[in-house]
């Protein structure tokens, strides 16, 4: 969703604002813009659409001069995406100017106030009450301003504020929407994640809710909401600057897809020593562990999906029951909940505004969190009682892939962590699956290496109108993965069903020709799944079999078979996924899709 950069130092501002906000595209965005202090009066340039319309109307930022600015992608929520709902906002007076992401909840009430009070709102969209306020608030010093805006104010922002009293500095703030600082030599930024300033510097701090903070050229104060200067721990990023550029791929999605081996890899080495789990990161204690009665999974999109796969492999590793939820249900649901519950929650931004809100739900309940998260600092690796980092490297293609792999290995070290301290698994079970894990990067590699084939399979079906993805237990929870990966990029509706489900309704949607994907990986479940392809190739359904090799399908139930390495079958999910982003990758992409950036989607949610 909206992207933020600002820079103050003694380079051309717009120019490192358009780059900034070249790499927050993927976040998802329908128009942008800058603010730049030039001539002591703050100049504005926006426009709705692609950041190119932007960076033509300004000659790539050259055209306007001034070493200090504000930038911002908006993805829109009050008000259609046009040049005057674009940020940056304006008070009346032109003394301020700010870029804001989230959303501000009591906006229509303090907007009602502020036209009482004579201002005039040119724009449909809630920011433009922030800048009014400033004016309104602003008796000569910037930062009590602030104070009184964010004391007034309901809702989540990250924010930049320009000052045409200030030519030399200007001011951020967030609460519940990400904002970080980069401080550079003679520069400093703002940004609202790590790729946006990579190239210029790799020295961040992570702001946490209502820090303030004064950038200047030559150094970065930061406050709390008493106006008490903070001293904050500088973090040094060592992602790579090459790991946010796509290395000559036509789309990140394709270079985070063979980028999966690496990330499983990164993800599980520093965990396995002298064979045998460490999860170092953790403190959850032998007898802690004995002590959980019940987990809960908690994440949206994909990260939800990792979570399906998880209630399957802990309730059979450890066998303590576990529930998988929506985010934004399980936030509103009431959920019952005590302190012998562990909730995982899961994200690769780790900024999704539902999944940190039902995060903070369940640990005002008494639940103690573990958190599955990509991005160190992040707002929902700060609220967790433990976190486990993905090494996954920054993922900017919407679709997620190299994410969802590297959560579905930190499952399966949970998994038997757990389930050795629970005394579930004998010593050799307990070798052998260290050791099925740790052959799993080799295996993805392998998958990929047949790219051509799952190329042709979607040169078959992209001009499918619908398909379904089948399969049962492990393979029906990758079943929606594949499902969302597929209607996500290339817009053809998709449904994921249980196999066994698909009679109860589903199956009369099958007709001549209708592409059905089944998942038959799993051994024990192999030969019902087996009939369920038999039932839809019966009325006439293509099908599209993935299975282990050595296994065999008839052809009375499969027309087309992809087949994937054998593993522990526990961790098939983490095989029979690949081909699954393959296949959609190729179906997107002869269709013409925007593949990293599909429509309406954004990458980071923090919107409710
Ligand atoms: C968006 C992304 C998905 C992602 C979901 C959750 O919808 O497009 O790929 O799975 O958000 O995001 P998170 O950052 O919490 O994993």
């Amino acid at each position: 969703m909206c992207g933020i950069v600002g820079y103050i130092g003694e380079q051309q501002a717009a120019p490192i604002l358009l780059d900034g906000l070249s790499k927050l595209e993927y976040r998802g965005y329908d128009s942008a813009g800058i603010a730049i202090f030039n001539n002591n009066q703050i100049e504005i340039a926006k426009a709705k659409g692609r950041l190119s319309v932007l960076a033509e109307k300004t000659d790539n930022g050259n055209a306007i001069k001034g070493t200090m600015g504000i930038g911002h992608t908006r993805w829109a929520t009050h008000g259609e995406p046009s040049d005057v709902n674009s940020h940056p906002h304006i008070s009346m007076s032109g003394r301020f100017a700010v870029v804001h992401n989230g959303i501000i909840e009591n906006y229509a009430s303090l907007k009602k106030k502020l036209t009482e009070r004579g201002f005039e709102f040119i724009s449909e969209t809630d920011t433009e009450v922030i800048a009014h306020l400033f004016e309104y608030y602003y008796k000569g010093d910037i930062m009590d301003a602030m104070i009184r805006v964010i004391n007034r104010v309901e809702g989540s922002y990250a924010l930049g504020v320009l000052c045409s009293d200030y030519p030399d500095q200007f001011i951020a703030v967030r609460k519940a929407s990400p904002l970080i600082v980069g401080l550079g030599e003679k520069e400093n930024f703002i940004a609202s994640d790590v790729t946006a300033i990579l190239k210029h510097t790799r020295d961040i701090y992570y702001l946490d809710d209502n820090e303030m903070v004064v950038l200047k050229k030559d150094g970065v104060k930061v406050y709390n909401k008493d106006k008490e200067e903070i001293t904050k721990e500088k973090f040094t990023v060592d992602w790579d600057v090459s790991a946010a550029e796509k290395g000559g791929y036509e789309h990140f999605m394709m270079k985070e897809i063979e980028e999966q081996p690496k990330a499983i890899r990164d993800t599980i080495s520093p965990r396995i020593k002298d064979g045998k789990i460490v999860l170092d990161d953790i403190s959850l204690t032998a007898e802690d562990i004995k002590n959980i009665n019940k987990i809960y999974i908690v994440a949206c999109g994909s990260a939800y999906h990792v979570g399906v796969v998880g209630k399957y492999v802990i309730e059979k590793m450890c066998r303590i029951p576990v529930e998988v939820q929506v985010a934004s249900e399980f936030r509103y649901c009431n959920p019952i909940i005590n302190k012998n519950n562990l909730v995982i929650v899961i994200s690769q931004s780790g900024e999704t505004a539902d999944t940190l809100e039902a995060l903070k739900e369940a640990k005002k309940r008494g639940a103690r969190i573990l958190s599955i998260v990509n991005v160190v600092g992040s707002s929902i690796a700060n609220a967790s009682d433990d976190v486990i980092y993905t090494w996954a490297g920054p993922e900017i293609a919407v679709a997620t892939t190299k994410a969802y792999s590297t959560q579905l290995v930190v499952i399966y070290l949970i998994a038997a962590y757990m389930a050795e301290k629970l005394g579930m698994l004998t010593s050799s079970e307990y070798t052998d699956f260290i050791s099925e894990i740790e052959a799993l990067p080799d295996k993805v590699a392998k998958i990929l290496e047949s790219k051509e084939e799952l190329q042709y399979l979607a040169s078959k079906f992209f001009n499918c109108h619908s398909i379904f993805f089948i399969g049962r237990n492990l393979d029906y929870a990758v079943s929606l993965e594949g499902s969302l990966k597929l209607k996500e990029i290339s817009y053809i509706h998709s449904e994921a069903y249980a196999a066994g489900e698909l009679k109860h309704g589903t199956i009369s949607l099958i007709e001549d020709g209708t592409l059905v994907v089944a998942l038959a990986t799993g051994k024990e479940l192999f030969d019902k799944t087996v009939s369920n392809m038999e039932e839809v190739k019966a009325r006439h359904a293509v099908v599209m079999g993935v299975t282990t090799e050595n296994r065999e399908i008839s052809e009375k139930a499969v027309d087309y078979i992809i087949e994937i390495p054998e593993a522990h079958e526990i961790l098939l999910p983490s095989l029979s996924v690949v081909p699954l982003q393959l296949f959609s990758y190729y179906v997107a992409s002869l269709k013409g899709c925007d593949i990293d950036k599909p429509r309406n989607l954004a990458k980071s949610v923090t919107v409710e």
